[in-house]
């Protein structure tokens, strides 16, 4: 089954908006692998976010990611990374619909409130950059095969 990374950001932990972000990709059915609060270093944000470095706005998303804890996850479904990110909503806040999580409750494109991956090669770069491979734990939810097959 496809691994996804999902970290809310600072706002979110802020927010007090970790519960209600977690419980949306519990009821959607994924399965928990991993989570954890942490702050994120200076390294670990430059790999984040290697892709954007050069940008503009790259000066100020390592300032925010690094500016207070995230809380870090690890999910696992069927095609999660597609789903996840559809469930996360747009970057663009005037675009982000009502009924995502950054629709309902962000209202900037910077202080978005989620990460998640956005292919398989970031998700496995992105996992790697925050859990070590025995933080990932294996297990199986009976429920499962009310949510994919039945
Ligand atoms: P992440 O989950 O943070 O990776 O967001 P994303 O995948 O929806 O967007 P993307 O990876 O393209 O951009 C990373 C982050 O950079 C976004 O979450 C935004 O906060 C910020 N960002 C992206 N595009 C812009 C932009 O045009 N202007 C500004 N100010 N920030 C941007
Ligand atoms: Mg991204």
């Amino acid at each position: 089954m496809e691994k996804t990374f999902l970290m809310v950001k600072p706002d979110g932990v802020q927010r007090g908006l970790v519960a209600e972000i977690m419980g949306r990709f519990e009821r959607r059915g994924f399965q928990l692998v991993a989570a954890k609060l942490l702050q994120v270093s200076q390294e670990q944000a430059e790999r984040h976010y290697e892709e954007h470095h050069g940008k503009p706005f790259y000066d100020n998303l390592i300032k925010f990611i690094t500016s207070g804890p995230v809380f870090a996850m690890v999910w696992e479904g069927d095609d999660i990374i597609t789903l996840s990110r559809t469930m996360i909503g747009k970057t663009n806040a005037a675009e982000a619909q009502p009924g995502t999580i950054r629709g309902d409750f962000a209202a900037s494109t910077r202080l978005n409130l989620i990460h998640g991956s956005d292919s398989p090669e970031s998700a496995e770069r992105e996992i790697a950059n925050y859990f070590s491979p025995d933080e990932l734990v294996v297990y199986t939810k009976t429920i499962q095969n009310w949510i994919y097959t039945g």
